[in-house]
């Protein structure tokens, strides 16, 4: 009897070496490949949708012609994986890591329980430990791998708040400031929390938090029969990457009996370089902290992480138990899914650990560094262009700037003209934001095939640009800090 969901090894060898080849030549074409889709009409765009959405046929496809579709499917996109991403929060996806989960599904170990994989559970929890090692969080410390930065975001509210709320949720309070990422919010909302328990504390003209007006707003809230009950401070802002003074709000939450929380989701993993850790100073002592590999460990997207001071009550936020789960007890890894929303749940930390052991910490070490060179460069650069306005010196590797103007409104349209005509020449992808109720654009230098010539390359086409659309004067509006 022939099962066609099981091919035989000829099968599975053919199936493998296709797929790999492929990858292979994707990866290799990345630095050439056109950075977005800008000036694709979106018509062709929606039909290739539209063609791609169809239904699985009764019988067996081509293997040839089903992977020229999925590569269809992967080249109709802003290139995420490749060196000229320099938008929002760059991914990467290291090649070893895709190699890891190749195994790791090919195996499939079930790691919800660790008992049921003691040591694929082990391996993955070694990533965690390791996490934490390089946060300084103390012993007793650990955590979780989940799919990404709003899931560890949402897993540290749901521990603050059964912490140190309980039931009694309608009166909790947290701060955290305008350039806060909005996962936090949303994990607020989803945590059950009505909106009214976000208060925005204002920043400091680096963008960072204003450690006195949340003291003061913390005050005002006891005072006024409110339950302020979470600190939430930034490792680095999506934005600008200002980091919030982490130490001061770990004094004061100490001080007021808050749970601090640190979205580390974009800078986070800065702390593995002296210059990250110097400037994370305070992190070690948060409650919780939230990771993301899939930004600063340049894993493959899925991979996030939560590292929380005190494992049991991240366990007591998420354990639930169940009668038919009983068989099993942990050893000395915990039960993933007693940490954490999932049940059953992918092998994550193989995708981190083979890299990791692989080319060793030093190597990922380096690349942090070499991001945090990158963007001073940038910096450097940009803010000699007497027509471009830089909004101060990068704190770790985002770069935001503005384009001068006569007034506000000229210099956001110059910004708007510059982000378009860099974008229309698909060499590199660049994302905006808003920054003080003002356009602002952005280098976000964090993937790790990003190097000196492509953000050379990068601050060229915005010098182009800006030159173009100001007439290379400098506007007679007076530079601002943020
Ligand atoms: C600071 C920060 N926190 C949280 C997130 C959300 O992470 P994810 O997209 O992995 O859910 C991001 C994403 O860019 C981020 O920059």
């Amino acid at each position: 009897m022939r099962y066609p969901l099981e091919p035989d090894r000829t099968e599975m060898e053919q199936l493998s070496a296709e797929v790999v080849r492929r990858a292979i030549a994707f990866v290799e074409a990345l630095p050439e490949r056109p950075a977005s889709l800008a000036g694709v009409p979106p018509q062709e765009v929606e039909a290739l949708q539209r063609r791609l959405l169809a239904p699985p046929a009764e019988g067996p496809g081509e293997l040839d012609a089903l992977l020229r579709e999925i590569e269809e499917a992967a080249d109709a996109a802003v290139e995420s994986a490749g060196p000229s991403y320099l938008a929002y929060i760059p991914g990467g996806g290291l090649y070893a890591s895709a190699a890891a989960d190749l195994y790791a599904r090919a195996t499939n170990r079930y790691v919800g329980l660790s008992g049921v994989a003691p040591g694929m559970a082990a391996l993955e929890y070694s990533v965690v430990a390791w996490l934490a090692s390089v946060l300084g969080m103390p012993r007793g410390g650990g955590g979780t791998l989940l799919s990404g930065g709003s899931m560890a975001n949402f897993a540290a509210v749901v521990t603050a708040r059964e912490q140190l709320l309980g039931e009694e949720i309608g009166r909790g309070v947290a701060y955290a400031t305008e350039e806060t990422h909005q996962s936090v919010a949303k994990a607020l909302h989803l945590a059950g929390l009505p909106a009214r328990a976000l208060r925005r504390v204002p920043c400091a003209p680096d963008l960072a938090m204003d450690v006195s007006a949340a003291a003061q707003m913390i005050e005002e809230d006891r005072g006024a029969g409110r339950r302020p009950f979470l600190l939430v401070g930034s490792a680095g802002t999506t934005n600008t990457g200002a980091i919030d003074p982490l130490a001061q709000m770990a004094e004061l939450a100490h001080r007021e009996k808050l749970w601090l929380h640190v979205d580390g989701a974009y800078g986070g993993m800065f702390a593995l370089t002296a210059r990250g850790r110097e400037s994370l100073r305070g992190i070690e002592r948060a409650d919780s902290v939230t990771l993301d590999p899939h930004k600063g460990l340049f894993m493959p997207y899925g991979t996030g992480a939560l590292l929380v001071r005190d494992l049991q009550k991240l366990r007591a936020a998420h354990h639930v138990g169940g009668h038919y789960l009983q068989d099993l007890r942990p050893l000395t890894v915990p039960d993933f899914s007693d940490l954490g929303p999932e049940l059953t749940r992918e092998v994550r930390g193989l995708r981190v650990w083979l890299p990791l052991h692989l080319y060793g910490v030093a190597a990922f070490r380096d690349a942090l560094d070499e991001k945090l060179d990158l963007a001073q460069h940038a910096y450097e650069r940009l803010s000699a262009a007497p027509f471009v306005e830089a909004l101060g010196r990068p704190a770790l590797s985002i770069v935001a700037f503005r384009a001068r103007g006569r007034t506000p409104e000229e210099a956001d349209d110059r910004g708007r003209a510059v982000l378009a005509s860099v974008n229309e020449r698909r060499r590199v992808f660049l994302s905006s934001t808003v920054v003080g109720g003002r356009f602002t654009l952005r280098l976000a230098i964090l993937a790790h095939r990003t190097h000196l010539d492509r953000v050379d390359e990068a601050v060229d086409e915005v010098l182009d640009a800006m030159r173009a659309v100001t007439g290379g004067h400098a506007a007679s509006s007076d530079p601002q800090r943020f």
